[in-house]
């Protein structure tokens, strides 16, 4: 028969052990290493992939055309006429694809974008510039991200605690070009033939004259056909077309396993603004779906597939 003190020193055995078993299994999900994670999904290495289980979700992800032009996908004559009429294109088919002919010329292939894989996990900060950035620290969570994307003109400088200091891609079209650094990607989104010639142009002249500029080695081409996917499968045909901001997260979709949106809406006031800059009081969104795509962002939240950060 056990004594009373035998008794004991197996409850306390049985109790040291059951919460080791749960500091590790806490452990293992903050991780979110392969190997470590015990929840890691089958589809990536991340604790969830952003295709895991919904059916619908994974084929929205997988219907959508190559995101990226490259020598060997380039823009259908359909695609191309659905993408002249966002900013009143006059030019034909043929000038277009002439300009992408030389454009290809000066930019180096780039690696098409690559599916999830079981050993990979590739997280993706998408940052967006919206004022309620400001005051939320969420510096060090956004530079902990394999992929941080930034748009526009949205600096980091002077910002850092609350926006980070990483950027590895950059969306941007002329008007809202900036200079990058040597080693981030250019994510260029054109929304007309001239936008594509002043790329041309920027790239042969270098950075020389100008404080826009980036390396031309690590410039993507956002494929017309995948803006109008998006219009078309995301937003359902709403506004004339999608936003920066928009286009970016479904772009992200496709780049990464695990996607957290920062920086998008209006700041805790109401008001619209940048995080580096006052712009007034009313909400715009221009040609773009304002409601929908914040709905459609909103929505992509509760079901989990995206994370989207809004500070208290
Ligand atoms: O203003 P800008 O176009 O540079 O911002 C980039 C993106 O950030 C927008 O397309 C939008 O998606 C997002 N944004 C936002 N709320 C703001 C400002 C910007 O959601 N107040």
């Amino acid at each position: 028969m056990m004594c009373k003190a035998g008794k004991f020193k197996r409850a306390i055995s049985v109790l040291v052990c059951m919460t080791s078993f749960a500091v590790f299994l806490t452990y293992s999900w903050d991780l979110s290493l392969p190997g470590y994670n015990l929840w890691a999904s089958p589809v990536c290495a991340c604790r969830k992939c952003l295709t895991d289980g919904d059916p619908w979700f994974r084929m929205l992800i997988n219907t959508a055309p190559q995101p990226f032009l490259s020598k060997d996908h380039n823009t259908s004559e359909v695609d191309f006429n659905w993408w002249k009429r966002l900013q009143g294109e006059k030019r034909n088919y043929t000038f277009y694809v002439g300009t992408l002919d030389r454009l290809f010329q000066i930019i180096p292939p780039i690696p098409g974008v690559v599916g999830p894989s079981p050993s990979r996990c590739r997280s993706c900060a998408v940052v967006g510039n919206s004022g309620n950035l400001k005051g939320s620290h969420y510096g060090r969570l956004i530079d902990l991200h394999d992929i941080v994307i930034r748009m526009n003109r949205g600096p980091t400088k002077g910002f850092e605690e609350d926006v980070g200091r990483k950027t590895t891609h950059r969306v941007m079209y002329p008007e809202s070009a900036t200079r990058l650094d040597n080693t981030t990607r250019l994510l260029f989104f054109s929304f007309k033939i001239k936008d594509l010639l002043w790329l041309q142009i920027h790239l042969e002249n270098g950075i020389k004259s100008t404080n826009r500029g980036a390396n031309k080695d690590l410039v993507m081409l956002l494929n017309p056909a995948f803006m109008r996917y998006v219009h078309e499968a995301w937003l359902k045909k709403k506004g004339r077309y999608p936003s920066t901001g928009f286009l970016t997260v479904a772009l992200s979709m496709q780049m990464c396993d695990e996607v957290n949106v920062f920086g998008f809406g209006a700041d805790k006031d109401g008001n619209w603004n940048h995080y580096f800059e006052k712009l007034g009081n009313q909400i715009r969104t221009g040609p773009h779906p304002g409601k929908q795509e914040s709905e459609v962002i909103q929505d992509l939240h509760n079901k989990q597939k995206i994370h989207f950060f809004v500070p208290q």
